[in-house]
């Protein structure tokens, strides 16, 4: 993926078409994107109908998709986004073909596909077929699925991944409602991003989404499912063997919900289900509308990793409601929403869980903004020339979500909800820039604040980390502080007082640990309180992380098993940075990656490989 970095302008032709006003439609110009082909303020895409075969044999999904167009300059082709996909053919209104072109590939982006419209055209369907390695498709075998008999498959488009399964106009400017049948083979359940509709008389599954959302959060999944209720508009869907355990840890969803209610203003998707995928899917969440996609290392046994959930529901209405329009504007999407988890989580497991997992972040960003270039760490980041992944780091999750925190100390709780509160009333559905909420901020919040408390300007457009930063203090904390002093002066492990400790407090601990424990001290740790062994997914990464560092060696087969079956990004990532570090585990990760690439996403490939510099067989 990251052999994208190096594009030139090759989009340029999308660049300067966007944003040119007399050549608006009816709708709002979009904001030019410099990761899409798409020129939307010409033709613009409004609704999707998917017609796909899911093809477990070939790992290929198959079929055609109709395209609603509004056209605002009638003479001008439409435009779409492609990665990887074979295109068969393009019928227009009349069903009669129309003449197309693939442009040349630009790595990451892929190719435009320009059709030439006929002046009735108001709609075109595209037959196409995707390829085996499509990057957005994950096609599991049945050993890398809990039952282990039967494949699965999900989806995962953020952030310009979606024109590798449909070709469409992939930007987050543009909203589409879409529709879908779906045909898969018996007995394997097909879930979308979208109501469930039915089915139709072959045995299709029919979805229907009713809210216009960027292309982004379309999404599938498909394997052996079952669902169960957590209340009349919540359910856990999960492959049968997981599904108990899924259902008890994620059971105070129906309640958080209601928190953000409180909060924001109402759920306006309907029903709000979570799935959990196998452990391959490459991130902790993704916040599909109607149904979140979820990865199995959440699941605890206590609940204690839940402010995911929280973090994936408040996307409900900051991305998914009111989305970031270009990846630019990326900290809209995250920062907003981390803010909003933080508040979920106060209100449903108590202040000192989220002053705890404030806490954590806030260490977490301070460390990584010292490595950091400055131009990665200004919020309205520059992606010109970039990848949008290029982007992706604390800086729009963190620096974002203190931006608001920071305003909340500067004009009060209550202030600033009503003003989040109206910013998403007034947006709802829409398509923003980091301008737009300049804008509404200035005038809707801050007009009576002086620069010298609160400066917008630094915050958004700034490198690194402004001076006034929300204080973050945690009492529970500070209970783990002491202990690990008694033990860094010698008091045995075993009489720590660590009952009780919360998963939070075990990953603060591991944060404040001296540095060249050596491997006499790690054992103790792990004789005294059983590290190695640990169902907790977090606890296990940082665990796993330490024992790279200090070399010991009684964790590296749980290392080895971990890196072969969990997929996640977030994990990985640091594990084999953490190797790489010494000549000796290189190799060693090298040798793991060889036999685990396959078992990844294209995602979490993508930044494996730049880590351990191999070059994928693609
Ligand atoms: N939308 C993101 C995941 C994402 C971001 C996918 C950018 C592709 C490109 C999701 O909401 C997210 O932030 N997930 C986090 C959860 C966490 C911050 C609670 C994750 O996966 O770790
Ligand atoms: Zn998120």
């Amino acid at each position: 993926m990251k052999k994208a970095i190096l594009i030139a302008c090759l989009l340029s032709a999308a660049c300067q078409s966007s944003g040119t006003d007399s050549e608006e439609g009816e709708g709002q110009a979009i904001p030019a994107d410099p990761h899409s082909f798409a020129r939307p303020n010409e033709v613009r895409v409004s609704h999707v109908d998917l017609d796909l075969t899911l093809d477990f044999e070939r790992s290929v999904a198959l079929g055609s998709v109709r395209l609603e167009l509004e056209r605002a300059v009638h003479t001008a082709p439409l435009v779409v986004d492609t990665l990887g996909l074979a295109i068969a053919k393009v019928e227009g209104n009349d069903r009669r073909e129309r003449s197309f072109q693939l442009g040349a590939e630009s790595p990451g982006f892929g190719r435009p596909l320009t059709i030439q419209l006929e002046p009735t055209d108001r709609e075109v369907t595209i037959t196409y077929e995707t390829t085996p390695g499509a990057e957005s498709l994950q096609w599991l075998g049945p050993e890398q699925t809990a039952g282990g008999r039967y494949p699965f498959l999900f989806s995962q488009g953020q952030s310009i991944l979606t024109r590798s399964w449909i070709p469409l106009q992939d930007t987050p400017g543009v909203r589409v409602t879409y529709e879908a049948k779906v045909r898969a083979p018996e007995p394997l359940v097909v879930v979308m991003s979208a109501r469930q509709a039915g089915r139709s008389e072959d045995g299709s599954s029919l979805f229907r989404l009713e809210q216009p959302i960027p292309a982004y959060l379309i999404a599938l999944a498909c394997g052996e499912l079952e669902s169960r209720a957590i209340s009349e508009r919540c359910a856990v869907w999960a492959e049968p063997s997981m599904l108990a355990a899924a259902h008890a840890e994620f059971i105070d969803t129906e309640r958080m919900i209601q928190s953000a209610e409180g909060l924001f203003g109402p759920y306006r998707w309907g029903r709000y289900d979570v799935i959990v995928l196998p452990p391959a899917f490459p991130f902790g969440g993704m916040e599909n509308p109607l149904l979140t996609f979820l990865t199995p290392t959440v699941i605890a046994g206590d609940r204690s990793l839940t402010s995911l959930i929280a973090h994936e529901l408040a996307h409900s209405w900051s991305g998914n409601l009111v989305t970031n329009a270009t990846w630019s504007d990326f900290w809209l999407n995250e920062g907003f929403t981390v803010y909003f988890e933080q508040r979920i989580v106060e209100e449903v497991y108590g202040p000192e869980r989220a002053s705890m997992e404030r806490k954590l972040d806030l260490d977490k960003l301070h460390d990584l903004v010292a490595g950091m270039e400055p131009w990665e760490t200004v919020l309205h980041i520059d992606l010109q020339e970039k990848h949008p992944e290029d982007g992706f780091s604390s800086i729009p999750y963190d620096k974002g979500a203190l931006f608001l925190r920071r305003l909340e100390e500067v004009v009060g709780r209550e202030r600033l909800d009503a003003f989040l509160r109206s910013w998403f009333d007034s947006h709802a559905f829409q398509s923003v820039t980091t301008a737009d909420f300049e804008a509404f901020l200035r005038r809707e919040l801050l007009a009576e604040v002086s620069v010298d408390v609160f400066d917008v300007q630094e915050w958004l457009y700034e490198p690194g980390l402004p001076a006034q930063l929300p204080a973050t203090s945690s009492d529970a904390f500070e209970r783990v502080d002491r202990e690990l002093s008694r033990w860094t002066s010698g008091v045995a492990a075993s009489e720590l007082s660590t009952e009780g400790w919360v998963t939070q407090q075990w990953l603060h601990f591991f944060a404040q640990l001296p540095p060249q424990l050596g491997s006499e001290k790690m054992e103790e740790l792990d004789e005294a309180f059983g590290l190695t062994q640990t169902g907790n997914s977090e606890v296990l990464f940082s665990w796993l992380r330490l024992s790279i560092r200090e070399g010991y060696a009684r964790a590296d087969e749980r290392l080895e098993t971990f890196l072969m079956t969990v997929g996640r990004r977030k994990f990985l990532q640091p594990l084999y940075e953490e190797l790489a570090k010494t000549s000796l585990g290189l190799a060693r990760a090298r040798r793991i990656y060889a036999d685990a690439r396959e078992r990844y996403h294209s995602v979490s490939r993508g930044s494996i490989d730049a880590v351990l510099k191999v070059d994928g067989p693609e």
